[in-house]
């Protein structure tokens, strides 16, 4: 009885840290980063070894004119699969997303 009850409850731990982490609410905090300066490194470390069409801005701007950009980053946090963005590199693209995604 005793064994069963310490199998449920590290079931019951085990459950509870598969599930995908609290996600973070980006904020814009007023600065303007575009493509250029900001956004295409933070793309090139966490997207291009999957997505490798979005290594220029052409081949990421399919992904924002559709709006999966911003649902998959910043709403669903989806992306990156396999990995996660920080708080600030959501921020920073919280900004570049809300001014219309600049490229320079
Ligand atoms: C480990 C691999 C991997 C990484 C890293 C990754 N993706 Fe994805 N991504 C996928 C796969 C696989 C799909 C398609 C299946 C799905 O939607 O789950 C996808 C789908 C998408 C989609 C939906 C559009 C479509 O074509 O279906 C967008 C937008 C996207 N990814 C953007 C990104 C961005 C931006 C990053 C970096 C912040 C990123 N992904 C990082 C594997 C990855």
């Amino acid at each position: 009885m005793k064994y069963l009850s310490l199998l449920l409850i590290s079931a019951a731990f085990t459950f509870v840290a598969c599930k995908k982490q609290n996600k973070h609410n980006p904020v814009c905090d007023g600065s303007t980063p575009t493509y250029n300066s900001t956004i295409s490194s933070i793309i090139s470390s966490n997207c291009v070894s999957c997505h490798s069409e979005y290594g220029s801005y052409a081949g990421l701007s399919a992904t924002f004119s559709d709006g999966s950009f911003e649902k998959e980053v910043l709403t669903d946090q989806s992306m990156p699969r396999n990995g996660e963005l920080s708080n600030a590199e959501l921020n920073t693209i919280k900004c570049w997303v809300e001014n219309g995604f600049p490229e320079n």
